[in-house]
């Protein structure tokens, strides 16, 4: 009787334990096995369900089991203000106005990956707080031609330097249980055409130079996403391409996470299902395009993969990989126990945003100028010199024009936005400075962009020669003449969905600033872009700067540079071409590429190669000819900025000059503060393969080191490399190898200008 008691008694305390934990609730057992226990738990509904979307942004849980909806939002720059449940309109929610941050360009122009981390965790914050689980970035495509739309939500040229950029961002993101979802995988290198380019592009440059960040975010970052990108490579949309997704993803390397369609990037349920696939989002076939609303059954992967699955089609192989990786998604972010609650607009990160902008602007020139005709040789224009200084005159509509709105799905709703103009304003009236304004030429003058309404108004009636003639009177009495202009994120001008026309600055701003300068010289040009572009009067100007677009603090940020509160420290991310011929895919009329019959496909073939950017720049010296027409030296070199201090790099050493492959090399370089101000460097290194059996770019980018250094002081800086670094893809063998042989290190302050080198041999 005893023993029948504690039988009894053991039986009820077990079957309520179990009853309430479910293998794929009890948090004590592994991931995989919980994974195991719900996929045998669903029906075959409820995996259809969850990989695809149920509204604009959201794709369903498993009710039943108490696995939540999966909310994703834009990004990269901000967290996205909600738009209706199956509309775009937004749904004009009070709770959503964000802290928008540098856009990724600035980003990278910081050459700090700490700032990178410090960006993705303070979005993560911001996401959190908003119940989003997915942010829709960050992006790492290569800046392959300055006409590209979408440029300014990238990490530039290099993809040494976008992977060194993603791989904090997307690690402080995710330290926050909010996924990554980087994006656009693979070659969406520009916007017109998108859903029509066909890329055709070498094994080589594929793996060298477009796919190295996308890579290093899903190895060393282990993002939880990626988005496929819109366009076809070997004529399939990459959405679903076999080799992009499940040969290069997931099969080299190992991506175990979710790849989630671009929206309205999936075509084919076929292809859908077998070639990698897992969430499909944004099908054209609701409010979007057909006007057929609720038509989230008719997804690729909804009812017609059911169907397929019901009469006997596909197995339910490809489902279970599927919605196994989405659970896996759900037990990193809506199943993660003990998440921090996130807060939205705090002053932290209003800090990150201004902190990240000041480090990311970029001094590109500035040059001593006289103050008038008699005076000796003045100081450089910048930082501006409050004590000289009587009256600044202010000209340019990017000094007025809110940026966080337009260009795309990366426009935001902010709480604040600071304005060029405003943050000059608050500067010169601490030093009792006038500061005027003058509008100088019109762009945009749209008031309203998804539904937020810009600060200031842009209506303006005046015609181009009064505005002409009111800024060439007001330079005359100024002592400065700050220009902000460049693009603006309206359509063509650094937008999402089509490229720039030209490589020129849109509207009347050249002839505003040749008129200006014939009466005052001393002009600053900050240039606000993700973008470079023909600067025609360059050598007229004595000071320019490269503001990108920087968020909610960008007023702060811009004053704070120009007014010396702030020492410059951003290096270019991209080569700024004097002229788009400057650029291999222009030069080599590889862009846009050629219509097939029917006019759906484009071709577009990267004739350039690996030659992108610098890579192209330094060609062009070396095989450069007598009676070559095209210039060799760009405006601007990629890594190139300036500083309000000098620094002085000495001899670099090496800590051996021969190596094999198992070893790692450190070269060694002092570099000393020769100012009389603080300031940051940021070394760069290069590898030169001196002698090759393939033909490889005349030096690449492989490490670099950012210091902060006090005047006068020295800093020895090394840079540590391996084997990796002397890499080339071998496109025969389908993987990276490295040949034995003579490697030149090459140190400086930018691509443009090498200062020291050091030889070394490969066993
Ligand atoms: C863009 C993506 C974006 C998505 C959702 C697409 O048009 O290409 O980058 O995340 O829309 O807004």
């Amino acid at each position: 009787m005893k023993k029948l008691i504690t039988i009894c008694l053991a039986l009820m305390t077990a079957v309520p334990t179990l009853a309430q934990t479910p293998v794929y609730l009890d948090e004590s057992k592994p991931i995989e096995q919980r994974i195991d226990d719900a996929i045998s738990r669903m029906t075959l509904d409820e995996k259809i369900a969850v990989i695809h979307a149920q509204s604009k942004f959201s794709s369903p849980g498993v009710k039943r089991l108490g696995f939540p909806d999966l909310w994703t939002d834009d990004g990269p720059h901000g967290v996205r203000p909600d738009v209706l449940w199956d509309e775009w309109v937004q749904a004009g929610q009070t709770n959503d106005s964000c802290v928008a941050f540098p856009a990724l360009t600035c980003l990278a122009a910081t050459w700090n990956p700490a700032m990178a981390r410090l960006y993705g965790e303070s979005l993560g914050e911001e996401a959190l707080y908003r119940n989003k689980s997915v942010m829709l970035g960050p992006g790492v495509n290569i800046y392959r031609t300055p006409l590209g739309g979408r440029n300014f939500e990238y990490m530039g040229e290099d993809p040494w330097l976008a992977s060194r950029m993603v791989v904090p961002y997307v690690k402080g993101l995710q330290s926050k249980g909010v996924a990554a979802c980087v994006k656009h995988y693979a070659l969406n290198n520009d916007e017109e055409y998108r859903h029509q380019v066909n890329v055709i592009v070498s094994d080589r440059a594929l793996h060298e130079i477009y796919l190295p960040a996308f890579k290093a975010a899903v190895q060393e970052a282990e993002a939880w996403s990626i988005m496929g990108a819109y366009n076809l490579y070997k004529d399939q949309h990459n959405c679903h391409n076999n080799i992009m997704l499940n040969k290069i993803l997931k099969q080299d390397w190992g991506f175990d996470g979710v790849v989630i369609s671009d929206w309205g990037g999936c075509h084919d349920t076929d292809e859908a299902v077998k070639n990698g696939l897992d969430l499909e989002f944004g099908t054209w076939t609701d409010g979007l395009m057909m006007g057929k609303t609720n038509a989230y059954d008719s997804y690729y992967l909804a009812d017609a993969y059911k169907q397929g699955i019901l009469s006997g089609k596909y197995s339910t192989k490809e489902l279970d990989e599927k919605v196994r990786r989405l659970l896996r998604l759900f037990y990193r972010t809506t199943m993660k126990k003990n998440k921090p609650f996130g807060f939205l607009c705090s002053d932290s990160h209003y800090e990150a945003a201004l902190k990240i902008a000041q480090e990311g602007i970029v001094l590109l020139k500035n040059e001593k100028v006289k103050k008038s005709k008699g005076e000796k040789m003045a100081a450089p224009l910048l930082p501006i010199d409050v004590t000289k200084t009587k009256r600044i005159l202010v000209v340019g509509e990017n000094a007025i024009k809110m940026m966080t709105v337009g260009g795309g799905s990366s426009s935001l709703k902010v709480q604040r936005e600071i304005l060029p103009l405003d943050g000059i304003n608050v500067q010169c009236s601490m030093f009792n400075v006038q500061c005027d304004y003058a509008r100088g030429y019109v762009g945009d003058t749209i008031q309203s962009y998804n539904g937020v309404t810009v600060g200031r108004s842009l209506y303006e009636t005046r015609s181009q020669a009064e505005l002409t003639a009111e800024a060439v009177e007001k330079a005359r009495e100024a002592d400065v003449v700050i220009f902000i202009g460049g693009l603006n994120k309206s359509n063509h001008q650094d937008c999402e969905g089509h490229d720039r026309l030209s490589y020129d600055l849109p509207y009347a701003q050249n002839e505003v600033i040749e008129a200006i300068l014939k009466v005052n010289p001393r002009l600053v040009y900050v240039n606000i872009s993700g973008n470079g572009a023909a600067l025609p009067w360059i050598d007229k100007v004595p000071a320019v700067v490269q503001a990108w677009f920087i968020g909610s603090e960008a007023g702060e940020a811009i004053a704070s540079v120009l007014f010396g509160d702030v020492n410059p420290s951003g290096k270019l991310p991209f080569t700024w071409y004097a002229s788009l011929d400057q650029c291999g895919a222009h030069a080599l009329k590889a862009y846009p590429g050629t219509w097939r019959e029917g006019h759906k496909i484009i071709d577009e073939e990267y004739k350039e190669g690996l030659f992108v950017g610098y890579r192209w720049i330094d060609r062009l010296k070396v095989k450069k000819s007598k009676g070559d027409k095209v210039k060799s030296e760009p405006l601007f070199a990629f890594g190139h900025g300036l500083s309000y201090t000098t620094f002085q790099y000495g001899k670099v050493t090496a800590d051996k000059s021969s190596l094999t492959a198992d070893e790692q090399i450190t070269f060694t370089v002092p570099v000393t503060n020769t100012g009389s101000r603080a300031g940051a460097e940021t070394v760069q290194l290069y590898i030169r393969d001196v002698e090759s059996s393939v033909e490889r770019p005349f030096k690449e980018l492989k490490a670099f080191s950012k210091v902060f250094l006090q005047p006068g002081e020295t800093q020895q800086v090394s840079l540590t490399i391996d084997k990796s670094a002397l890499s080339f893809y071998d496109d025969k063998a389908a993987d990276w190898t490295v040949e034995p042989g003579d490697f030149e290190a090459l140190i400086g302050p930018s691509a443009g200008q090498i200062v020291t080198r050091y030889s070394f041999h490969l066993q």
